[in-house]
């Protein structure tokens, strides 16, 4: 009976071409790592880089992903919210209004264990008024902790204050705390001190040449003019793939490991 559980935590996934990309990949980084479960961020892998398709869902599904996390972005795409409701693996920030589309946790099965997720925003620099982060994950602690002690968090914020608050005010809750939605990976990968693997983001799969994994000019008028203007993903290699590699006591839902993961590709 195996008693530990490698995961693989895949940052924001960018266009259709950071689908591909990730998809490219995976074999090897499943192998390298003996990886038993996937999670990706799936918030931008819309080819337009909003949102996302039940389609795209279902492929990342179909490639071996366990659960698809989201963020903000998740509600451009308005064809998803029929999807999100008929599904358990595509995920929503839970802190949103209840009667919104979908639903912001999971319990899914690894092998012969249960896995928890929950998905959350942060309130800082964030435009959305959303429920406390903090208050909404100890109540589906609550509820996660009576099926399972392996416990995952995509905290989906902007502020790396909020994110080391929450990791921190989680230590020793969960087993795997990754920050995202700032598509820049940080060089802080620690495990606290109470058995929580900790990241304040884990960073993006898309073009490495690219503002968040968009034209670079399009964002900079932004900035310029602050006038509306359109984004557009950038399309030239090379592309760069973020994730987080941890593995996890199953028993006790302590991390023992957690490791970046940061794969420069020039072609697809
Ligand atoms: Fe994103
Ligand atoms: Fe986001």
């Amino acid at each position: 009976m195996t008693q530990t559980l490698n995961f693989l935590f895949v940052g924001d996934i960018v266009s259709n071409l950071g689908v591909d990309v990730f998809l490219k990949h995976l074999p090897n980084i499943k192998n390298k790592y003996s990886i038993d479960s996937i999670i990706v961020n799936g918030e931008n892998s819309a080819k337009n880089g909003k949102g996302i398709t039940a389609k795209i869902a279902e492929q990342l599904k179909t490639a071996g992903v366990d659960i698809v996390t989201s963020g903000n972005h998740i509600w451009e795409n308005r064809e998803i919210y029929d999807f999100l409701n008929k599904t358990d693996y595509l995920l929503r920030p839970a802190n949103f209004p209840s009667d919104c589309p979908g639903k912001g946790y999971a319990i899914y099965q690894v092998k012969d264990k249960f896995v928890g997720v929950i998905n959350l925003q942060g309130r800082v620099f964030m435009r959305e008024n959303i429920d406390c982060p903090f208050r909404k994950a100890e109540s589906l602690l609550t509820l996660l902790k009576s099926k399972t002690n392996m416990i995952i968090v995509d905290f989906h914020a902007e502020a790396s204050s909020e994110k080391r608050a929450l990791g921190n005010y989680l230590d020793g809750k969960i087993s795997l705390f990754c920050g995202t939605h700032t598509h820049i990976q940080t060089a802080d990968e620690r495990l606290l001190p109470n058995g929580t693997a900790y990241i304040t983001d884990v960073g993006f799969c898309g073009a490495h040449d690219s503002i968040l994994g968009m034209e670079k000019d399009s964002i900079i008028t932004k900035f310029i003019t602050q006038l509306p203007t359109k984004f557009k993903p950038e399309t030239k290699p090379p592309f760069e793939i973020n994730a987080i590699y941890s593995k996890i006591d199953s028993i006790s839902g302590k991390a023992l490991a957690i490791e970046r993961i940061r794969i420069l590709d020039n072609v697809i």
